[in-house]
């Protein structure tokens, strides 16, 4: 379509690298899109509280304890600041909630997976923080002022995150035999899940065109797929971890590995909602909201009140 005066200017306000900010003009198309991957991404640090939560009470040391407790604070926080950044954009809170708890909105493939030993603890931590990491760093230049200043503390947080998995990691792969096992084991189950984090592949991204000339995404989904697998097979050598990939292979020309593509049939079958944990994590969700009924309705009825003896 051709584009009006006011789209124009728009994009040229992009491509000079201008931050949008909530009151300016937008086109509705790129308003619509905004709130997708927010609240997308939002819904996903709420839903990933679950897989690590599950494991708070059985952590190995007090320590570790309370290290996974912050860090699954840090993810309610992020999910937090996100739902501001969506607000900011005309969309309420309850509305994104709503379409989360019907279904209509996403949230990350990956925490359809079961956390099922401390080893996915760790496993999650270097790779799942890994991968948004590599996905969030790049948005912290997005287009739109809100969500790219969200980023700049979510990132920082992520990579303590990161850091954190890898230790444990390291831990389990420097310990017993069968501590290093479980490692291992982790890793095998969770690469492929972490792969597909990034998205379907560029030729399949139905978003991915549009959403780069906007600068809402900086990065196709293949290149930051690529970065992460560069950046990870080293920190398994380290470990002394094999990734599950036989066709694993520096490519000495482009300069970077070849790698297995994820089976994408699971990945559409998990965001379908039939991966190993959709109906649990989204039952959990749906449960905290409506037990939470009480104290919303006590909420507003204290703010009524104080608004009648205001006015009185
Ligand atoms: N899990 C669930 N849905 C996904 C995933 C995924 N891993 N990847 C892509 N999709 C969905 C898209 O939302 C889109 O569906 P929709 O039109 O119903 O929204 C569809 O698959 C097609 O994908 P794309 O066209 O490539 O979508 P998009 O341009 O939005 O790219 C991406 C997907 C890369 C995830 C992008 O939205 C993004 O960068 N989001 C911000 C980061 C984020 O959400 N991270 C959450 C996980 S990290 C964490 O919370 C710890």
């Amino acid at each position: 379509h051709q584009m009006t005066p006011e789209e124009r200017a728009f994009q040229e306000r992009v491509d000079r690298g201008e931050k949008i900010e909530p009151k300016e003009w937008m086109p509705e198309g790129y308003r619509k899109t905004l709130i997708r991957q927010i609240g997308q991404h939002a819904h996903s640090e709420i839903v990933g509280q679950l897989p690590e939560g599950n494991w708070i009470t059985r952590a190995p040391t007090l320590e570790r304890k309370a290290i996974l407790l912050a860090k699954v604070q840090d993810e309610a926080g992020h999910g937090l600041y996100l739902y501001c950044a969506a607000e900011t954009l005309g969309v309420s809170r309850d509305e994104l909630l709503e379409k989360l708890h019907s279904g209509k909105m996403k949230y990350s493939s990956i925490f359809n997976y079961p956390t099922l030993n401390w080893a996915d603890i760790g496993a999650v931590g270097w790779l799942v923080d890994g991968a948004a990491i590599m996905n969030q760093v790049p948005l912290q230049r997005t287009s739109y002022g809100p969500y790219s200043r969200a980023m700049i503390r979510i990132c920082k947080e992520e990579s303590f995150h990161q850091r954190q998995g890898y230790d444990i990691m390291m831990k389990m792969a420097q310990g017993t035999p069968e501590q290093k096992a479980m490692a291992q084991d982790a890793l095998n189950r969770f690469w492929y899940p972490s792969l597909m984090m990034f998205g379907p592949s560029d030729k399949d991204s139905i978003h991915s065109a549009q959403s780069m000339a906007w600068k809402i995404k900086i990065n196709t989904n293949d290149e930051l797929r690529q970065k992460f697998v560069d950046q990870t097979v080293p920190q398994a050598d380290y470990l002394g971890l094999t990734i599950p990939d036989p066709n694993l292979e520096w490519n000495e020309e482009k300069g970077c590995y070849d790698f297995s593509e994820p089976d994408w049939s699971e990945f559409y079958d998990v965001l379908a909602g039939n991966g190993p944990c959709n109906k649990e994590r989204l039952g959990a969700r749906v449960k905290a909201w409506d037990d939470g009924a009480w104290f919303r309705d006590a909420l507003s009825a204290h703010a009524e009140k104080a608004e009648a003896r205001r006015r009185s």
